[in-house]
């Protein structure tokens, strides 16, 4: 097969969610419908339990599952179908964030009851950066939730995209009955189906029919047509260019874990997703058709056998063919490496591999080579823009309880960073370590892992500071800005100058007196 039916066939997306939306049962029912796996129950959850904040090995566990999970393909009528999937707690956003940074769409779970929350806020946020194409999946219609249109409504205003229903539901909680598909004018009808796939269509030429009445009853058959007439009067019929812009986000609603209303988000997925798409570089835009292999690392994940502290990173291809065991150029390093045993996951295996292609994600071992956002190619130099570091929400200063061991902990607070696992500031003159997070979780696994891997010890001191704020403008402006307050600049790992601003309301002060510097929230402003 050529290089432009590999890519073809090729669909690479995140699902993303709150935590709880049912994120991981979805994935499970997609494997499940894709014939990756015969039985529901057999991918483990990924996500970090809330019970588990304080046994820091529970935690190292999960995220060891999250590994063997971390890539899911399956090939799904004349598809291969690449799930990246993100950790749904928060204290892991960060790795979310730039896991959606390799994928070309995103189907986004909302639950009905609760409808858009706080995390789905922060995602979509990312993926509106990027104009990614987002299918939004309301989830949990077993459940008595919030009314389809309001939820429609929130949609629209809280996640700033418009929305476009594919299918409507047929009441909700106990008297939900099943979904009209108002693309294919089909009937799915309920059934309560935690194991199997049981979707049973039945297809309207035409909603007037007396059989809707036998079917769902004269009440709900009168509503549906209702229902119908409004929502074809209100939206413009799907138009699927504005989907693949980011502009519109067509919504199914459904039961996943009653595997209910998967069947039809799955088959329109691999109809209107996206192909693996080009990106941009520093130098200039590659595409996917390009002959020369070009990809990127958007995730470290660390042994955790403390004994090898080898790591995984994960790599994205974005063009041509990778080959095992050819001589890539590591752009960073000016260096070149060659791979003798990629990896790429199958459902729950993950095995080495000969070639891979665009929309692909291959795992390669690193003993230390590879920093996130690293960039692979056959010569050229250039690196894939657009790995944001966004601004942590805690911060602490490293203080050292072994001064014998001071290397020691320089390496591993230096390896550490660069797997992403927090962000590094460094305040000159002294030399004094901060450390950025979004969730506590992180100084434990840091403190636990320089322990253990580093035979270094340290402690946090708390920081009162409340985001840090990349800037840009006049170099003159930003000088004297940063004159005046030398406790609060540090500098980031690419020697960036990074304001730390203590409180909303002086970040505020500091941008309205400054009217020239643009403080940004988020490293991605260089894009
Ligand atoms: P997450 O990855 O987004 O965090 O969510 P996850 O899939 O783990 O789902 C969160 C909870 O919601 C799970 O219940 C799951 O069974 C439930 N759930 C998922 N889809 C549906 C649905 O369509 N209807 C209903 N009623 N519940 C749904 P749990 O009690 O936390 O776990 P479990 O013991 O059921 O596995």
């Amino acid at each position: 097969m050529g290089l432009e039916q590999e890519i073809a066939k090729r669909r690479t997306f995140g699902i993303i969610s709150h935590p709880d939306a049912g994120k991981t049962t979805l994935t499970e029912k997609l494997l499940l419908f894709g014939g990756a796996i015969q039985t529901a129950g057999a991918v483990k959850s990924n996500k970090i339990t809330k019970t588990a904040t304080s046994d820091f090995m529970e935690i190292e566990k999960q995220r060891g599952i999250s590994v063997a999970t971390s890539v899911m393909a399956f090939d799904y009528k004349d598809c291969l179908v690449n799930i990246l999937d993100t950790p749904g707690h928060k204290d892991f956003a960060e790795d979310t964030f730039r896991t959606l940074t390799a994928v070309d769409s995103v189907i986004l779970v909302i639950d009905c009851v609760k409808g858009v929350e706080e995390q789905t806020r922060r995602l979509m946020e990312v993926c509106r950066m990027r104009n990614t194409p987002v299918i939004v999946f309301v989830n949990k219609l077993d459940r008595d939730g919030k009314d389809p249109y309001d939820l429609l409504d929130e949609l629209e205003t809280e996640l700033s995209i418009s929305v476009r229903p594919l299918s409507w539901p047929i009441n909700m909680g106990r008297d939900f009955k099943g979904v009209y598909l108002l693309h294919d004018g089909s009937l799915n009808l309920f059934e309560v189906n935690k194991t199997k796939r049981t979707e049973s269509l039945m297809r309207f030429e035409n909603l007037d029919e007396p059989q809707l009445d036998e079917i769902i009853g004269e009440k709900d058959a009168a509503k549906l047509r209702e229902d119908v007439e409004l929502i074809n009067g209100v939206y413009e019929p799907f138009d699927v260019q504005m989907y693949r812009e980011g502009l519109l986000a067509p919504v199914f609603f459904g039961s996943a874990v009653n595997n209910f209303g998967v069947q039809e988000l799955l088959d329109t997925f691999i109809q209107i997703a996206p192909i693996p798409q080009g990106r941009s570089t520093d130098t200039r835009r590659v595409e996917p058709n390009e002959s020369k292999f070009t990809g990127f690392v958007f995730k470290i994940h660390a042994n955790l056998d403390p004994k090898h502290r080898d790591r995984i990173a994960f790599l994205r291809v974005c063009s041509g063919k990778f080959e095992r065991n050819k001589f890539y150029h590591q752009v960073r390093l000016d260096k070149d490496l060659k791979f003798s045993n990629p990896y790429n996951f199958l459902a729950q295996s993950k095995q080495v591999v000969e070639a891979a292609y665009p929309g692909d994600v291959i795992g390669l071992y690193d003993t230390g080579n590879f920093k996130i956002g690293d960039t692979l190619t056959e010569g050229e130099e250039m690196t894939y823009k657009g790995i944001p570091s966004f601004s942590p929400e805690i911060f602490k200063e490293v203080v050292n309880l072994d001064p014998m061991k001071s290397k020691q902990l320089e390496k591993g607070i230096e390896q550490l960073t660069d797997e992403g696992v927090a962000q590094l500031f460094r305040q000159e003159p002294g030399n004094r370590k901060y450390i950025g997070v979004v969730g506590e979780l992180q100084f434990e696994v840091i403190q636990y892992r320089l322990e253990h891997e580093y035979s270094a010890k340290c402690r946090f001191e708390a920081l009162n500071f409340y985001k840090a704020c990349w800037m840009t403008g006049p170099d003159d402006k930003i000088i004297d800005f940063c004159k005046y307050r030398p406790k609060e600049i540090v500098m980031d790992k690419d020697e960036n100058r990074v304001y730390l601003a203590s409180s909303p309301f002086v970040l505020q002060m500091a941008r309205d007196n400054n009217p020239d510097i643009t403080f940004h929230e988020t490293s991605e402003f260089k894009v």
